[in-house]
């Protein structure tokens, strides 16, 4: 085998992808990149991870990285998401899209598979929002959504034209604990375990009832590597593919959290931008298509995700340390 690249590693997502892949494929075929420096290595003794800086909204830095790394799968993680597009417009066209042309460019040129990670803002509120089907209506009016949108169809335009093999998800809401979320309309869905943990009190962003899908990390990053080992056959779609694991409000997550700790207290202060978006999307998504070509299954559900959550989270949250931001 060669190399993966993945790009924006140091995100919520890379964070827990990058050791997935190092597990499975070695760690000396793994290359992290980000716009970002990596972090300064700890004195452990443990071999270094292989590490470029990588803007990708520069060909030139994308290309290059590709070459001398001998990469074959590129994993293109970089992006902004939907509350920080919704704030710098311009921006986010230019990483969203610009970086994802460069890497199906550089995928191209030297023949590299490429995973591409849409979400369910590629949806919007002409979408039928309740077990919204995998073909369906993308009139999303983010500018987030216009580009995970146009994103997928750019990747099935390379697969098509230039048989490069790209493959992608369509992600709900993810909740993790190893790095904060970077900005995205679920992001509530994180921080509200810190906060329950440290102040037993959440202030939510989004309103009680507001249903969305999530999904556990380690579901999705399961999901991303078993879509890219997939036998290619049976797939009959490529960008993207709807997977979920649950369809929860604020609501149902505080209650599920108050079986852990009884006297944790929600409260609402909405942010109407974040609730705009969250209510232009899908409530829950009909993953069937995925179910059937590649065996999709979620492992975790609300009650054995928040047990998780909480259990890891209770080691790591202790004292003055910093929480994600609020709000
Ligand atoms: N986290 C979620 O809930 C979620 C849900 C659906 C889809 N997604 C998608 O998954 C991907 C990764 O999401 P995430 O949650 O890890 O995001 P994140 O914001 O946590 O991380 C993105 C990373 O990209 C890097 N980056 C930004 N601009 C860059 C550039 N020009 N060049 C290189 N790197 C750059 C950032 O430094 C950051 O480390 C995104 O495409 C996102 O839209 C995420």
């Amino acid at each position: 085998m060669r190399n993966i690249l993945v790009t924006g590693a140091f995100g919520q997502i890379g964070s827990e992808l990058v050791p997935a892949l190092q597990q499975h494929f070695g760690g000396e075929h793994v290359v992290l990149s980000d716009i970002r420096m990596a972090p300064r290595a700890s004195a452990g003794g443990q071999a270094e991870p292989v590490f470029e800086h990588v803007d990708c909204t520069e060909p030139q830095q994308v290309l290059e990285a590709v070459r001398r790394h001998d990469i074959d799968t590129i994993y293109h993680l970089a992006a902004l998401l939907s509350a920080v597009a919704e704030e710098r417009p311009h921006l986010a066209w230019s990483i969203n899209m610009g970086g994802l042309y460069n890497v199906l460019e550089a995928a191209r040129q030297y023949r590299c598979r490429v995973f591409f990670p849409s979400s369910i803002g590629a949806f919007g509120p002409s979408t039928p929002r309740d077990h919204t089907p995998q073909v369906t209506i993308q009139r999303p009016t983010t500018m987030y959504g216009v580009t995970k949108a146009s994103g997928e169809l750019l990747c099935d335009y390379y697969a098509a034209r230039f048989g490069i093999d790209v493959r992608g998800l369509r992600l709900p809401g993810l909740i993790s604990y190893v790095a904060p979320p970077g900005g995205g309309t679920t992001d509530y869905a994180v921080e509200i375990f810190y906060q329950a943990l440290r102040y037993k009190h959440y202030r939510c962003f989004l309103g009680p009832e507001t249903r969305l899908d999530m999904m556990y990390m380690p579901d999705a990053t399961r999901a991303m590597i078993e879509l890219m080992a997939a036998d290619s056959a049976p797939l009959h779609h490529r960008n993207a593919y709807n997977i979920t694991a649950m369809s929860i409000t604020p609501e149902d997550l505080a209650a599920e959290i108050r079986k852990h700790i009884p006297d944790f207290i929600i409260d609402y202060q909405v942010d109407p931008v974040r609730q705009a978006i969250a209510e232009s999307w899908p409530r829950s998504l009909d993953d069937s298509a995925a179910r059937e070509d590649w065996g999709w299954a979620p492992r975790y559900d609300l009650a054995s995700m928040t047990a998780d959550m909480l259990a890891r989270l209770g080691e790591t949250v202790t004292g003055p340390a910093r929480a994600p931001k609020q709000g």
